[in-house]
C-alpha cells in the first residue's frame, strides 16, 4: 500500500473527471441532502468575509460561499484538473490555486476571516500541519469550520446485512489503529486516513484553537423524503463538523 504524496495526487487526478461530472450534475446526495446545510450554518453570515477553502475540489462550496456574499474566496487543492474546473466557473470574488494545504507558505499570516475544510482532513497524511497553517493565516477571532468523516466510520467497518440484503448494523473495528485506509470510489482507488476523535481534538488544541462547537449531522425529515437513501444518517454518525476559533 502506498501513501506517498505523489500517489495521493495520482489517485485524485484519476478520480477528478468523475468527481467534476457528478458535481456539475448537482453534487453527491450526502452533501446536497444533509451536509451543505450544516456546513453553511456553521459558517454563519459570510457577507464581506475573506475565506480560505482547503481542499476545494472543483469549487462547488467556494461558489456557494461567494454566492452568499463572501468578499473573497481562495480555494486551494493539489489536484490540477479540479482547480482548472473551478476556474471555469469562478466569479470575480473567487480564486483557485494548486497547492498543498499542509504547507500554505504562499499565504500571509492573519489574512483570512474564515477557513473551511469540507471533507479534506480525511485525505491528509498530516492533518495537524493543515490545522497549524490555518491557525497562522487566520485573523484573531477567525474561525475554522471542518467537515470530516466521523472517526467512528473512518475506522474499519461496513454494514452487516441480513439474508435479504437489509442493513442490520455496522461493524466497527480497528478504531485505535490510525493510518491509511483504501477504498474504491467510482472505480478509482482512493486512500483516506483514519484517526481517533481524541487525535483530531488534540491536533486542534495543540495548534492553539478553541473548540467552539462539535456537530454530528443527521438527516432532516424533508431531506429524507427527497433522498430516501440517506436513511443511514438516522442510524450511524457518518460525518462530523468541528467549529474552531482562533
Ligand atoms: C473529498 S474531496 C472534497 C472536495 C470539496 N471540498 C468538496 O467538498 O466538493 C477532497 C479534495 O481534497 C484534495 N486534496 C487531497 N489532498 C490535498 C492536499 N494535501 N492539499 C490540498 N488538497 C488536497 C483532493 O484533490 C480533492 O479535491
Amino acid at each position: 500500500m502506498s501513501n506517498g504524496s505523489y500517489d495521493l495526487r495520482s489517485e485524485w487526478a484519476e478520480l477528478a473527471p468523475y468527481w467534476i461530472a457528478e458535481s456539475r450534475a448537482g453534487g453527491d446526495v450526502s452533501r446536497k441532502g444533509m451536509l451543505d446545510a450544516y456546513v453553511l450554518a456553521a459558517c454563519g453570515n459570510v457577507e464581506g468575509l475573506s475565506i480560505l477553502d482547503c481542499g476545494c475540489g472543483e469549487g462547488r462550496f467556494g461558489r456557494m460561499l461567494a454566492g452568499r456574499g463572501a468578499h473573497r474566496v481562495l480555494g486551494v487543492d493539489t489536484c490540477e484538473p479540479m482547480i482548472q474546473a473551478a476556474r471555469e466557473l469562478q466569479s470575480d470574488n473567487e480564486e483557485y490555486v494548486v497547492g498543498d494545504v499542509q504547507d500554505l507558505h504562499f499565504l500571509a499570516d492573519e489574512s483570512f476571516d474564515l477557513a473551511v475544510s469540507y471533507l479534506n482532513h480525511c485525505d491528509l497524511p498530516d492533518f495537524a500541519a493543515n490545522v497549524r497553517e490555518v491557525f497562522r493565516v487566520l485573523k484573531a477571532g477567525g474561525r475554522f469550520v471542518i467537515a470530516n468523516l466521523h472517526p467512528m466510520r473512518s475506522a474499519t467497518g461496513a454494514w452487516y446485512r441480513g439474508p435479504g440484503g437489509e442493513k442490520l448494523h455496522v461493524h466497527l473495528d480497528r478504531y485505535f489503529d490510525e493510518g491509511p485506509r483504501q477504498f474504491v470510489m467510482k472505480a478509482c482507488r482512493i486512500t483516506n486516513f483514519h484517526r481517533t476523535l481524541s487525535t483530531y481534538i488534540r491536533g486542534f488544541l495543540n495548534a492553539g484553537f478553541i473548540v467552539a462547537d462539535i456537530i454530528e449531522p443527521t438527516v432532516e425529515p424533508k431531506a429524507l423524503e427527497m433522498y430516501p437513501e440517506l436513511d443511514d444518517e438516522l442510524r450511524v454518525p457518518n460525518f462530523i463538523i468541528y467549529v474552531l476559533k482562533k
